[in-house]
């Protein structure tokens, strides 16, 4: 195994904040009069690394309440390796709370990570989030400013408890919602559920977008070994936050940087790990975006390629059993990586200074039940496939392992639903006659259609399917799904229906057929025909005239590039401020 190579080290006149600080001028002797007036000795502040600590922390992130602690404790660790730590707080993209989805502003909060660390004197950053977007606007803003940065997770949540049940964030919700709309479970069950889904501060604790997003930063070599999976009210969490501020600190004087890091064959690791867990098909669309932001080409199809040769060890729902406090007691990624060891490439550095490979070197698989032998997998190819056909000539995902099997070879008839309110006014109604083995179409959810491509890929099943005890139907969407959910669902169909993709003319009737196996998602109607209603097609009115969400919708790539605005994925150089 080849070691991590040696760095040429950094002295103080390197640093980039002394271009703040160390000139006898005027500008400078404003920079550090203003460092006094917050307290600050010369001793305190200058000639010594600035380290950034970007916190994507509000109130209305129920997944970051414990991270005003963990700044403390990564302020501890800059503080003893000889760092200043400066706390800049940066928007956080609440899941939950946010509308019309958090996807809409993952691409500001790259904005803003990567102009707050460059007009400001820093010399590097450790990156705080979790909750889902914020881990790829995070990262891809890091990666543009390609100062050296880290990567600390907020770590899972507790399990959730419902008398003798485990609960998962997400899945077991969807669940039970099915149990309810068909009348099986009555109110006071669904009260209790309500207070035992989310014990604890910490992300959704199912293999859902936070946990893989955590999971591919760890593999990509953003974080220090094991971070992404302990629980946020874990005493190790507070452990790992000093950790990564003392690590940073000495990244600035190897000047390590994100794009020292985050290779090809990089990409190519994180990708193996997403498939073997299974990982929430959203990190398609981020890894895309990371890689954009990194120089590095990563074509849609090379997620197939290496799902077909990746097993699915990790068992941990929404695709098998267990939960992210089992991953971390199992031993957590590394131990993951160690099973994985014959797909990676090992060479690849990360910010410990270390390789990959030597990162993994004594990680061992503890409880074997939550990561499975390699020749015991969950299931032999990766958790999820890249489709193409004449529904989605530029692709489209499926997550097998969350679909019933005897669905993912279909033909059926379309429902179509123009919109999410479309869906949401004639999905239940009896008289729409839908039949279990129908196609549920819903379009205009896309990056521009919703716009912000919204997790509505998930549609749900018509009522008076579940009374009968139907479960899972086939589903194509332009839209997203939630990491936690499941089902035969059909995402992220490009081009989107509001760019005039074919989904824009299906109509209902029109037969569909889905054929995994073959990765092929096809519309059963003439090429002529299509032509013809496309002729006859014209976009719907944009949603927004002004604003960011003007923005978006002038600059967002489609899904299959990542969504990433075009001004900012990897161009020329960006200039350094002038200090004037
Ligand atoms: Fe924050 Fe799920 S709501 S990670």
């Amino acid at each position: 195994m080849a070691a991590a190579p040696e760095y040429r080290r950094n002295s103080i006149g390197d640093l980039r904040s002394q271009r703040w600080f160390a000139p006898d001028d005027l500008r400078s002797f404003g920079h550090r009069s203003r460092l006094r007036q917050m307290g600050y000795s010369a001793e305190e502040a200058e000639g010594r690394p600035v380290i950034a600590i970007l916190n994507a922390w509000n109130d209305f992130n129920q997944c970051h309440t414990h991270f005003p602690q963990r700044v403390q404790e990564v302020k501890r660790g800059v503080w003893q390796a000889g760092g200043f730590p400066v706390e800049i707080p940066v928007l956080s993209l609440s899941e939950m709370f946010m509308k019309p989805t958090a996807m809409l502003y993952r691409n500001l909060l790259a904005l803003e990570t990567e102009e707050v660390l460059r007009s400001h004197p820093v010399d590097g950053a450790v990156l705080m989030g979790g909750c889902d977007k914020t881990v790829p606007g995070l990262m891809m803003g890091a990666i543009s400013a390609d100062l050296p940065a880290i990567f600390l997770p907020a770590g899972p949540m507790l399990a959730g408890r419902f008398r003798t049940e485990r609960l998962g964030s997400g899945t077991d919700v969807w669940k039970y919602w099915a149990e309810r709309q068909a009348g099986c479970l009555d109110a006071c069950v669904w009260r209790h559920l309500e207070e035992g889904i989310a014990r604890s501060a910490g992300t959704c604790m199912t293999m859902g977008t936070a946990s893989t997003m955590a999971a591919i930063a760890e593999t990509l070599g953003m974080t220090l070994p094991g971070a992404a999976a302990i629980p946020a009210v874990h005493s190790a969490h507070s452990r790992m936050a000093a950790a990564c501020g003392r690590r940073i600190v000495d990244m600035v004087w190897e000047d390590l940087r994100p794009t020292k890091i985050l290779t090809a064959t990089a990409f190519d690791n994180a990708i193996v790990a997403d498939m073997a867990l299974a990982g929430s098909t959203n990190a398609i669309i981020h890894l895309l975006a990371l890689a954009g932001r990194a120089g590095v080409s990563l074509p849609l199809e090379r997620f197939d390629v290496i799902s077909r040769t990746t097993p699915v060890i990790a068992n941990l729902r929404p695709a098998g059993e267990f939960l992210m406090e089992d991953f971390y007691d199992a031993g957590g990624v590394p131990a993951l990586l160690s099973r994985l060891r014959s797909l990676l490439s090992l060479d690849c550095l990360t910010v410990s200074g270390k390789t990959l490979g030597e990162s993994i070197a004594d990680a061992e698989v503890i409880d074997e039940r939550v990561i499975l032998p390699f020749d015991s997998p969950l299931s032999r190819a990766g958790g999820t496939f890249v489709l193409r056909g004449s529904l989605a000539p530029g692709g489209c995902v499926i997550k097998p392992t969350a679909a019933e099997a005897r669905l993912l070879q279909h033909t059926g008839r379309a429902i179509v639903f123009d919109s999410y309110p479309d869906m949401k006014i004639r999905i239940d109604d009896p008289a729409e006659g839908i039949r279990a083995d129908d196609i549920l179409v819903l379009r205009n959810a896309g990056p521009i259609g919703a716009p912000g491509m919204p997790e509505w890929g998930m549609l749900p099943i018509p009522k008076p399917l579940l009374e009968q005890g139907v479960r899972d139907m086939v589903r194509i969407s332009d839209a997203r799904m939630s990491g936690t959910s499941y089902g035969t669902c059909v995402l992220h169909v490009a081009p989107e229906a509001a760019l005039g993709g074919p989904l824009a003319v299906v109509q209902t009737g029109d037969s569909i057929r889905l054929d995994v196996e073959a990765r092929r998602i096809d519309l059963l109607v003439d090429e002529a025909e299509v032509a013809r209603r496309l002729d006859g097609w014209s976009p719907p009115s944009a949603r927004y005239s002004r604003g960011y969400g003007r923005l978006f919708l002038d600059q967002t790539t489609q899904a299959d590039h990542g969504c990433d605005f075009r001004f900012l994925e990897r161009g020329g150089p960006t200039p350094e401020p002038d200090i004037f």
